[in-house]
This record gives structure tokens, sequence and C-alpha cells, in this order.
């Protein structure tokens, strides 16, 4: 007979390449690169130097980037009051638009007001955060997106707590929502996959892990069939 996990490992892994780890000066070469080499989203990183020690880009980039490809956005928002600018960033292109727990002021409310522009609504949290904090948004959410680094860079190593606290949100999660999709963010290598999908998740990022992979292709494939 087959377990749970059994069918969960069979069902379709998506891998959301985080352009953070591309290089800035030929974003657009990049985007196309991950398109053809197999990515199912594009995980955008937007960050404002004040919820996250460090700054990347705005509705700008992603606007841009939304005429070179037709892959969900999944923008991924480090900033403080995200209330404030979700519209801009649904204006500009997202599909997905994921706001921190942490950082938000009335997480409910933000989380309503992205899903009634017609998008998919995100909601993350830092590796500090207890998982529970989240038990009465799931039926807010689209998305739980889990930090398995501390945010703010790419290339760090996956905090080996996450892989529990990944089992708990999606034991919590899909009872109260089981529409809900859980997607793990930080540290995914070709080494721990198989692991962490193990546990449920069924949207990978990856920024380091397929950048710096001589053949995009095959980091692709790799992390989602391995
Ligand atoms: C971290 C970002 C991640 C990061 C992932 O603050 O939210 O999306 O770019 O990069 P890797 O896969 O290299 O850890
Ligand atoms: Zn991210």
């Amino acid at each position: 007979m087959k377990t749970n996990n059994a069918k969960l490992n069979q069902q379709k892994i998506l891998i959301a390449p985080s352009i953070l780890s591309a290089d800035f000066a030929y974003m657009g070469e990049a985007v196309i690169a991950m398109e053809k080499a197999g990515a199912d989203w594009i995980h955008c990183d937007v960050m404002d130097g004040q919820f996250v020690p460090n700054i990347t880009f705005g509705f700008k980039l992603v606007e841009d980037i939304r005429k070179l490809t037709r892959l969900p956005l999944d923008v991924h928002l480090m900033i403080v009051e995200p209330e404030r600018y979700v519209d801009r960033f649904i204006g500009s292109g997202a599909d997905i638009v994921t706001i921190h727990y942490e950082a938000a002021n009335d997480p409910k409310t933000s989380l309503q007001q992205i899903r009634k522009r017609g998008v998919k609504a995100g909601i993350s949290i830092n590796p500090d955060t207890p998982v529970s904090v989240l038990n009465d948004l799931y039926e807010y959410c689209d998305l739980v997106l889990l930090m398995s680094v501390f945010p703010g860079f790419g290339g760090q190593s996956f905090i080996k707590e996450s892989l529990e606290r990944l089992k708990s949100l999606v034991y919590h999660a899909k009872h109260a929502n089981p529409n809900i999709l859980i997607e793990i963010d930080g540290g995914v290598t070709l080494e721990n996959a198989s692991l962490i999908k193990q546990a449920g998740v069924e949207i990978l990022v990856a920024g380091n892990t397929i950048f710096s992979s001589p053949n995009y292709k095959k980091a692709i494939e790799l992390l989602r069939k391995g």
C-alpha cells in the first residue's frame, strides 16, 4: 500500500529559480534562459534594506520581466509594511505575491487585498518564527513560503531544523486549506532536494544551485526529479 508520502512524491514539483543569483546586468537573458531550461515559475526577491540587510529591485524590473516571459512571476516581498506596495507589484504583472508575516501590519487584510486583485496570495515566515502563527491565516492564503535561511542573501546553507518545520507546516496547512501550496526557499541543493520533497513541499525555490550550474536544464531536472 502506498503511503501519503509516496503519493506526495509522485506529484509534480515546481521549480522556481531565484533571479537574485543572476547577473543583474544580464537579467533579461537570465529569465529567458530559465524559461528555456524548464523553470516553472520565476522567483523575484524584492528587498528593501530594512526588513532584510540587502536591497535588490522593485516594480520596474518585475514589469520588464513580465514582457519577456509567460512563466508565472512569484514575487517574494521582503519589505516592511508590504501592504503599501502589493497593488503596484500586481500592476507590474506579479502572479503570486508573498508577504512576510513579520513585516505586515495586518497579514490577514493584506492577503485579502492581494486575492481581491485576482492573483495568488502568499505568506512567508522566517526560520525563527513559529509555524503556529499561521494557524488563523491558512484560509486567506493560496501559498505558504517557508524560509529555510534567514532572508537577505542567496547561497546560504539550509537550516536543518527547517525540515521538521516544513513537515509541521504541511500537516497544519493542508488540514486547514487542502488547496494551499507549500513552497520552500533558501539553501536548496541537489543533495537535500529529495528529503525536502519527501516532507511534502510543492515548489522549490533555488538560486545558487541553478545559477552556479554549467547546465541550467540539468540542474532544474535534477531538482525536480532527483
Ligand atoms: C533569500 C531569498 C531566496 C534566495 C535563495 O533571502 O529569498 O530566494 O535567493 O537563494 P539560494 O537558493 O541560493 O539559497
Ligand atoms: Zn525568495
